[in-house]
């Protein structure tokens, strides 16, 4: 099992992030990025090198098609779902991978929750890597990202529901969840925490809720949802 020594490289290689701004690579774009070339090292000849970066507005659509591809329908029924639904994801801990041409080929997202005795920690997911390219350590590279830029920003704590085998070589187990709930039904076995700051889950017990800024409200969904509540009681 790789631990918190592993996440130590990460957080240093995740850095380069705010620092780095590589141009992207698809005709048509100009527009520098921030990010990370993954892998961090120089690539050996014939080695796809992949950007993470900030997810942008125009990663939106593609980004919704990877997770149709990666988790199909259920995703909607997830109980991590009813975490996020309606609220935007922490400031800046939304991140893409960009291949070669521009494809995007992964995603992760960490969202605001609250535990039910009032501590704040970050949601994770969810992370997909496009099937074509699974197994290469883009997942990982999204993680150590993910990971690295939420302790630089200051975040204490991070949860997930997970394969426990996968997550734990980042550090994640269930010692620190124990007492924790989804609100919903949810696999104990894959109720998992990460503390970045030492002590940030101690004593951390009750339902989580979400606490992230709600999504703006499109112009006319006011007009929409009256509209629909007139037709109803008519
Ligand atoms: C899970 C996922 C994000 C991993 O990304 P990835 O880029 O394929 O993973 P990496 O290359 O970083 O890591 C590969 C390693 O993780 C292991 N691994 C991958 N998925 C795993 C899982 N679900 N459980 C246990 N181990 C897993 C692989 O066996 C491999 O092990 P090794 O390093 O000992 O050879 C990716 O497979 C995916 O998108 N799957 C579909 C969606 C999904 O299940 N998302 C996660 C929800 S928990």
């Amino acid at each position: 099992m790789r631990g918190r020594g592993n996440l130590g490289r990460f957080i240093e290689s995740s850095s380069a992030i705010a620092h780095k701004t590589p141009s992207t690579r698809t005709a048509g774009r100009t527009r520098p990025v921030r990010g990370l070339i993954f892998p961090a090292e120089r690539p050996e000849e014939g080695l796809a090198v992949i950007l993470i970066r900030h997810e942008t507005a125009s990663d939106i659509g593609a980004r919704e098609r990877l997770l149709d591809t990666c988790f199909g329908e259920s995703r909607y029924a997830k109980t991590s779902q009813r975490l996020r639904e309606g609220r935007l994801p922490a400031d800046g801990l939304s991140f893409t991978a960009e291949d070669a041409d521009g494809h995007l080929v992964g995603t992760v997202r960490l969202w605001h929750v609250a535990t039910g005795c009032g501590r704040p920690a970050l949601l994770l997911g969810p992370l997909a890597v496009d099937p074509s390219i699974q197994g290469c350590g883009l997942g990982s590279g999204l993680i150590q990202a993910a990971l690295g830029r939420a302790e630089a920003l200051g975040h204490g704590a991070v949860l997930l529901v997970g394969d426990a085998p996968y997550y734990a070589r980042f550090g994640f187990s269930g010692e620190k969840t124990a007492s924790l709930y989804m609100p919903g039904p949810f696999e104990r076995e894959r109720f998992l925490g990460l503390e970045l700051k030492t002590g940030a889950l101690s004593g951390a017990r009750g339902v989580l809720r979400g606490t992230g800024a709600f999504e703006p409200i499109p112009v006319h969904a006011g007009e929409i949802v009256a509209a629909d509540a007139r037709r109803q009681a008519a």
